[in-house]
């Protein structure tokens, strides 16, 4: 996409100037930056989907059995019967993955890269319904879907803002408010990670965050050695041959220091390696159990493309691509594959195509490594079939 053409979603701003001016730096109201949003699911639906299994979800009831008392789905209908006139809401969690018209909307934030974006989650609350004022570690942008919320936005925090004694949620105990608007369907507040802010249901209404995800630094230090250790053999070891007659047996000298911040160097230097961990990490799908895949007759399913089978990506799933040499690197909901440059142009398209059918598919069919890559992607469940 065109990072210079200005967009209605970011309030005539470029996707270049948001991301200079805003991304990550400051909050940015958009008024009917989704003119008129019609929310494609009803605050039932919503309910509905809380009452699932698979569904992640909460409820947070202001004066419930103790102040802002948080309960964790699946629910059952008499507790929706129990809840109060006001003062609460329900929270679901990646709705994206179980509304394919909720995952139409990402298509709108593709200037940023897919891979950071965490989820949609969808809240109703009640009138004077709010989870309380909080900060989060991540960029969101709060859509209002229908009725009437009012945002107040407040001083940025960090771990040291001090909280409510709280069990379950981390509400800040001082908000200095900064700014208050009234948001209506349509309109859209981009908030970076860590702008304390507090959402107060005027009426019924819904609001979808869209969230993004980034590892904690504490995160990437820990999973990439652990990823990084299956790959070193027990005998490389500290070792020093050529070290200096020592002055001091007790004392611990800076070539030793020298010599083990080369071992690190050596091993966190490894691009390859960092890029296959990282990008394995980031497409790691919120719910594996959905990513379950199975097994497949090839014949029969090459025969079927040819009478008009489709498929689509598993809405569970996360795929992105990068290159390392001359080989390409396609990440599958937290698996990679090395395969050839001659590739590049399938998995741009597996990665983005809302289809994939004997048409756009037509190249690659006659290509073993591009067949191959088709039936071990619906073997692991990152792909599926349209009409499952
Ligand atoms: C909500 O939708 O009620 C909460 C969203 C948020 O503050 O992150
Ligand atoms: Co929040």
């Amino acid at each position: 996409m065109n990072p210079d053409i200005p967009l209605q979603l970011l309030g005539g701003l470029t996707a270049r100037e948001f991301l200079r001016d805003y991304w990550q730096k400051k909050p940015l109201l958009i008024r009917q930056a989704l003119p008129d949003y019609e929310s494609p699911i009803s605050a039932d639906e919503l309910a509905g989907l809380s009452l699932e299994e698979e569904v992640e979800s909460r409820l947070v009831i202001e004066q419930g059995e103790r102040p802002w008392e948080l309960r964790r789905g699946p629910f059952n209908e008499d507790d929706f019967k129990a809840l109060p006139e006001r003062d609460w809401t329900l929270l679901v969690q990646a709705v994206d993955q179980f509304v394919p018209e909720v995952a139409e909307l990402l298509q709108n934030f593709r200037f940023l890269p897919s891979w950071r974006i965490d989820d949609v989650m969808i809240s109703f609350a009640a009138p004077g319904g709010s989870v309380g004022p909080h900060f989060d570690n991540y960029d969101v942008f709060l859509l209002q879907a229908q009725g009437q919320r009012r945002w107040k936005i407040g001083q940025m925090c960090d771990s040291d803002s001090p909280l409510l004694e709280h069990a379950d949620l981390r509400i800040l105990a001082d908000f200095e408010q900064t700014d208050e608007w009234v948001l209506e369907p349509g309109d859209m507040l981009y908030l970076p990670p860590r702008v304390a802010h507090y959402g107060t249901a005027e009426n019924d209404c819904l609001t979808y965050s869209v969230g993004f995800r980034a590892p904690s630094a504490a995160e990437v230090l820990t999973h990439f050695t652990d990823f990084l250790s299956q790959f070193l053999p027990e005998e490389e070891r500290y070792s020093d041959a050529g070290i200096a007659p020592t002055a001091d047996p007790h004392q611990i000298q800076r070539d030793s220091l020298d010599r083990l911040k080369a071992l690190l160097t050596e091993h966190m230097g490894d691009e390859r390696l960092l890029l296959t961990w990282f990008g394995q990490f980031m497409t790691e799908p919120r719910y594996p159990e959905l990513v379950a895949g199975g097994e497949l007759d090839e014949a029969e399913f090459f025969a079927g493309l040819k009478e008009g089978v489709v498929l689509v990506r598993n809405p569970s799933a996360r795929l992105a691509w990068s290159e390392v040499d001359d080989d390409l690197l396609l990440f599958a909901s937290g698996q990679s594959r090395l395969l050839p440059g001659n590739l590049r142009d399938l998995l741009k398209l597996i990665c983005a195509a809302d289809a994939l059918h004997a048409e756009n598919l037509s190249q690659w069919l006659a290509d073993a490594d591009g067949r191959k890559l088709l039936v071990e992607l619906i073997k692991q469940g990152s792909l599926e079939f349209a009409d499952e």
